[in-house]
Formats: C-alpha cells, sequence, structure tokens
C-alpha cells in the first residue's frame, strides 16, 4: 500500500497543485474517497450530518474519537485530520494539548484542526512545538455561530483585516494548512497570496490552494438545507428514496424475497 501524506507534505503543497480534501466519518466512505483525495477532515459537522444535531456544539470528544477511529481504518493515503470539538480547546494550551493528543493517540489521525485565529494562536504554537500538527480554521467558525448570530459571510468591507489577521497569526503560530470558510473570494485570494501555508477554501476561493466540502452535502445526502456554496455532484438521499420505496413496494406485493433469495431444504450450498 503507498505511504499515507503527512501534515509535513501537505504544508508542502503551498501554491502547487490544489489540494483535495472532503469530510469522512465512518470506514467505507474514508475507503472511497481515500482513493481520490489528499485530506480526510473527520469534522464535527458530524454532529449535524449524522447524528441531528442542529449545530456542532453538542460534539463530544467521544463522538470525534469513534469516528475518527472509523475514518483512519479505510484511509491508506489521504492525511486524516480530526476536529477538536467545542470546549475541548478554548480553556488554553495545556487543556488543547490533552485533548489533541487523546484525538491521535486514540484515533491514529495524523492532525488536528480548531477554529479561531489570533486568539489561538497561543495554542497552536504550544501544540505544534509538542509534536501535534495543527489545521486552522478561519473566516466563518461555526463553533462561534451564537456569538456572530448565524452563519453569515465573514471579513466583507473593513471586516477584512481582522480575517486576514487571524490567517497571518495562525501561519505564523505553525499551523499547517488554514480552513477559509466562507469569506469574500477576493479576500481569500488575498490570504492565499500573503501566508506561508496552504489554503483550503470552503466558500472561499477557486485560487486557494485547495478545496474542501462536507462529503455529506456533495453527494446530496445530506439535505436538510443547502449552503450556497455547496455543490451537489450526485443526490444520494433521492436515490436511496427510490431505492427504500422499490423495496417497500416489493415486500407489500410478496415479490421479495424471489426464489434467487430463498434456501430449500436441499444441498450444501449456503
Ligand atoms: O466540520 C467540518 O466539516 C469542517 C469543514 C467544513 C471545514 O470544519
Ligand atoms: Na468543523
Amino acid at each position: 500500500p503507498q505511504k499515507a501524506l503527512s501534515a509535513t507534505d501537505i504544508r508542502a503543497r503551498k501554491g502547487a497543485e490544489p489540494l483535495v480534501c472532503l469530510t469522512a466519518y465512518t470506514t467505507p466512505v474514508a475507503k472511497i474517497a481515500d482513493t481520490h483525495c489528499d485530506l480526510l477532515l473527520v469534522g464535527d459537522s458530524v454532529g449535524m450530518v449524522l447524528h441531528g444535531l442542529h449545530s456542532t456544539l453538542g460534539v463530544t470528544m467521544e463522538m470525534m474519537i469513534l469516528h475518527g477511529q472509523a475514518t483512519v481504518r479505510g484511509a491508506e493515503r489521504a492525511l486524516v485530520v480530526v476536529d477538536m470539538p467545542f470546549g475541548s480547546y478554548e480553556e488554553g494550551p495545556a487543556q488543547a494539548f490533552r485533548n489533541a493528543a487523546r484525538l491521535m493517540a486514540e484515533t491514529g489521525a495524523g492532525a488536528v484542526k480548531l477554529e479561531g485565529g489570533t486568539h489561538v494562536a497561543d495554542t497552536i504554537r504550544f501544540l505544534t512545538a509538542r509534536g501535534i500538527p495543527v489545521m486552522a480554521h478561519v473566516g466563518l467558525t461555526p463553533q462561534a455561530v451564537n456569538a456572530i448570530g448565524g452563519y453569515r459571510v465573514q471579513g466583507r468591507g473593513a471586516d477584512a483585516e481582522r480575517i486576514r489577521a487571524d490567517a497571518r497569526a495562525v501561519a505564523e503560530a505553525g499551523a499547517f494548512s488554514v480552513v477559509l470558510e466562507k469569506v469574500p473570494a477576493a479576500l481569500a485570494d488575498a490570504i492565499t497570496a500573503e501566508i506561508a501555508i496552504p489554503t483550503v477554501g470552503i466558500g472561499a476561493s477557486a485560487g486557494c490552494d485547495g478545496q474542501i466540502l462536507v462529503i455529506d452535502d456533495m453527494l446530496g445526502l445530506f439535505d436538510a438545507f443547502k449552503p450556497k456554496f455547496v455543490k451537489r455532484y450526485a443526490h444520494l438521499a433521492t436515490d436511496a428514496s427510490a431505492a427504500i420505496a422499490a423495496y417497500a413496494s416489493e415486500v407489500r406485493a410478496r415479490t421479495f424475497p424471489a426464489a434467487e433469495h430463498m434456501f430449500d431444504d436441499e444441498g450444501a450450498g449456503s
């Protein structure tokens, strides 16, 4: 099997071929995505797309560990990054290290991701100095939804300088890459040009060093709502509904199971 990519390999892709990133939460989906992707993020979006939560705030360390373990089992080549859930790092570097080390040790992932800019720079510096590669996440940071007052575009007009300062701070603190979420395209391009680490866009710009989407969004599996930045490359919820409807009607008509799905009283077959 091919050797897995490291955070250092991802960092070295700055300005080169775009980084292909997706979220993943389970072994079978990680297996499918691994052959096409450079990085698989076990995002705390798992709480919304797989567990029915209305925000990411209720996601726990235990959820991230279980989904991290499942994803690592399915990935051979891509770097697996696990999100630090809300409340697991904000108290400061020591708390962040304790929880990041647990995520890395119990899942076998190659890096963690946490949200925030200037106010988490010290934490990023502390973790990277102690062997934990950190991916940062600036712009729209969903764990701050209650403080921001919704999932709106960040960094428009005079607010751009705040996002630029955040991106600079996390790059200087040693993050190996940074997610830029829901910011104006021109701002994403300016940040990509001015920092030394790869930018990974979601609702940002095609000029970023890479792109990421939530896999359930791009497959059309999660259809509770669709942000403008999501492109649906498949419609699996529609396909699944049609398949289940066909099964239901065959069960009711007693046409499933058919002869080939049933056993007789003879023979050695299974
Ligand atoms: O949780 C998540 O899926 C994320 C990506 C959207 C970047 O943080
Ligand atoms: Na996240």
